[in-house]
This record gives C-alpha cells, structure tokens and sequence, in this order.
C-alpha cells in the first residue's frame, strides 16, 4: 500500500469544498443526500449511530499517527476536542489506526505499552461503542526488535503466543471483533511467505495456531480474517474462503471475513461486493468492511470538483448498502472520518479527500450518502 514516494497532506477547507459543491446534482444512488458540505450538526437525527438498524455498528478508525510527513501537530484522540466529540457521537464502533499494532503496543521484547490503547477502550466504553481490534499477525508495522531479532523458531513461536495472550487477554470481553491475522495473502492469492516474518519462520500453520491462541484469551471475541483488494471476487478472495473452509473444517475458531475497501475512483467500485461478503456469510462467518475510503485525483487546486464528491458518495453509498445486504455483515467501519487525519495524501500522490468530512469537519456528500442509506435500512 506505500507508493515510492510520499508527499506532504493536501489542504483544503470547507468553504472552499462548499462552494464547489452547492449545486451538485442528486445522483439516483445518493437521492435523498444532501448535495452540499456544510458544517457539522448537533442533532440527534444527524448521527450515523442513531441512524443504523438495531444491532448495526457503523465504525471508524481512531486516528493514530501516519497522516503528515511531519506531525506538527499533537496526538488528534488526545488533544482535539472536536474530533473526540464528533468520534463519540456519530459512531458506536472504533478501530484503533495504529495503536494496538505490535509497534505501538509492544515496544521492546519484555515491555508492552498500553496508554493509547486503553485510552480507546476506555473511551469506547464510556460512549457505549465497541471495539474493532487491529491487529494481530501482520507483515507490517512490527518493531525492529522482532523484524530483526536473532530468535530461533520456537522463541518466536513464543513470542507470538505471549503477545496474543497477552493482548487479547487484557482486553477479554471488550473488543468485539478482532483482526486476528491481516493481509496475509498478496495480489495473486498467495500466501507471503517471505514478507510476513511469521509465516516465513514459522510456516502458515502458525495462522492456526494464533486463531487458537485468541480464542483462548478471549472466548468472546470474534475473530477475523481481514485484506485489502478482496471486496471482490478475485484470487485473493477465493484463497480466503479456501482456507476459510479448511480452517472450519478442522475446528479452527475463525469466525469472520472482512474487507478492507480501500477504494480509488480510478478503479471503479467493486460492484460484486454483497455477492462476494454473501459467498462467505454462507459458510457461517460474520462479514465485516473495515477500512472504508474512496480516494480520488485531486485537481491542481486541491479542491474535488462536485462531480467527484457526487462520485465518492455513490461509492461509500453502494459500500454500506452491499454490507446492510447481507446477513451477518454488522459491522461497517471507514478509516477516518475526516480529512484532517486521513492517511490517503502521504501515502498516494496526487490522491485525497479520501473521508466523509473535509479537514475542518465540514460533512461532505458522502456522509449524508451513509446517513440517508442507514435511515431507510
Ligand atoms: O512511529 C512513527 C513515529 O515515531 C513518527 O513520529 C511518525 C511521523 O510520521 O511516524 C510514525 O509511524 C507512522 C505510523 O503510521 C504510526 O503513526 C508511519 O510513518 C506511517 O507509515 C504509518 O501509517 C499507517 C499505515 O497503516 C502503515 O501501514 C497509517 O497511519 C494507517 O492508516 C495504515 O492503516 C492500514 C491498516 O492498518 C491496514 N490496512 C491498510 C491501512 C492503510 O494502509
């Protein structure tokens, strides 16, 4: 998901989006949305929790780091009173971005760090929202300590087992679905065996053994495959549901799929995902989206012309809907709701404006998109 070369955020206000979007046109998918950006509303009728259907979780990521080439400014969950109070109003699910990856919460081999994750648990729980926990196994954003330790096969089996006892025990019924192991699998549908330090040392059984190893921690939890470039039915995805099915099989505790949904407009929306999200929920798994964004090619301005907002709330619009579709997908998560904080701009040149709101919270049409489509689910 790194392009070669990262480039500073892109800014951009409201005024600057409201006027560009004052007449946009009503597209049939996004009918009842509000075409323009406007600032954010306190009313109980605009808040995307009230809006979803009993037992519906619409989530997103607690903002974390990774967002500009220099942080200049403090840590958005701790230090920016409006966006605490608009996490903690439109939505009653949240996924830490980065708190809860192995470099965040455990920074030295004998030293775990829990502040900024108990943090979000704390404040989940004080506004009676649940919590997606991100991540477990994964070939990305682990410390140099373990990336480039010198540990014979079992110390690193040991090393898994501990963390994942360790972690999801701390948490034990209080994260309702956890991102067990991501992105295992690359484009082609085969396993990274070289990337994913785990599965390089340890074999892809070791995948087994950390759903095993959660399980125990926390019988509750639910426990979830989760990829990017699988909102589709594709290589990637088929080797998904074939190892899900083998897993099944032989009692391994997987309970969930999800998709990413890392969406560009230069791709086009993946219009088979409820046939995709379906496929899965047929063989008893919870489906999920997890990381919705829909980014796009900024002009030289940096301001989305109407069109591609009118374009980008279709695309959240078909997201959530494909999800509310199917049985078993209760959870709708996208990765950040403002601009302010999205990773999209380091990391794609060129490309933003990924979220629902604008950097000064100004709601944009994707989020009247999300509010309209869950107030008729
Ligand atoms: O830890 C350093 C910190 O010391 C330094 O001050 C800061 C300065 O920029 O950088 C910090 O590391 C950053 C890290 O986020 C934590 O803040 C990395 O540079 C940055 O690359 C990293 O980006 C995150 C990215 O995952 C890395 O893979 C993004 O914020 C996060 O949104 C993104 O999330 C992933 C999901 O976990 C999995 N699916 C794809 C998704 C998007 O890539």
């Amino acid at each position: 998901m790194r392009p070669a070369r990262p480039i500073r955020s892109l800014r951009f206000t409201t005024v600057a989006l409201a006027t560009a979007a004052l007449t946009l046109p009503l597209l049939s998918g996004v009918a009842t949305a509000e075409p323009s950006v406007e600032r954010h509303s306190n009313a109980k009728h605009d808040r995307l929790r009230v809006a979803a259907p009993d037992g519906f979780f619409v989530g997103t990521a607690v903002a974390g780091g990774g967002h500009h080439l220099e942080q200049d400014y403090p840590d958005p969950f701790t230090h920016d009173k409006k966006y605490r109070k608009i996490l903690g109003q439109q939505f009653n699910s949240v996924s830490p971005e980065n708190q809860m990856k192995w470099e965040a919460i455990h920074p030295e081999r004998d030293r775990y760090d829990f502040a900024a994750a108990d943090a979000i648990v704390d404040f989940a729980e004080r506004h009676r929202q649940v919590v997606r926990g991100h991540t477990l196994l994964w070939h990305s954003q682990n410390p140099a300590w373990l990336e480039q330790g010198d540990f014979s096969k079992d110390e690193l089996r040991a090393i898994l087992r501990d963390h994942i006892t360790t972690v999801v025990g701390r948490y034990a019924g209080r994260i309702q679905q956890w991102d067990v192991a991501n992105e295992i699998f690359d484009g082609e549908g085969k396993l990274r065996t070289q990337e994913n330090i785990w599965i390089r040392e340890l074999g892809p059984d070791i995948v087994t053994d950390a759903f095993r190893w959660a399980h125990e921690a926390d019988p509750e939890a639910q426990l979830f495959f989760n990829d990017y470039g699988v909102e589709s039915v594709n290589a990637k995805s088929d080797a998904y549901l074939a190892l899900v099915k083998d897993l099944l099989a032989q009692g391994v505790p997987v309970h969930g799929f999800s998709a990413q949904a890392h969406l560009s407009t230069r791709y086009g929306f993946p219009g088979d995902l409820e046939q995709n999200l379906r496929r899965f929920g047929a063989l008893g798994l919870e489906t999920a989206v997890t990381e919705l964004d829909v980014r796009m090619d900024l002009p030289e301005s940096g301001v989305p012309t109407r069109a591609q907002l009118t374009q980008q709330a279709d695309y959240y619009q078909r997201a959530l809907s494909a999800c509310l579709a199917v049985d078993g997908c209760n959870s709708f998560t996208i990765w950040g709701f403002t601009d302010k904080y999205s990773w999209v701009p380091v990391f794609f040149e060129g490309e933003g404006s990924a979220t629902v709101m604008t950097e000064d919270f100004g709601r944009k049409p994707a989020f009247h998109a999300l509010l309209s489509t869950l107030k008729r689910a």
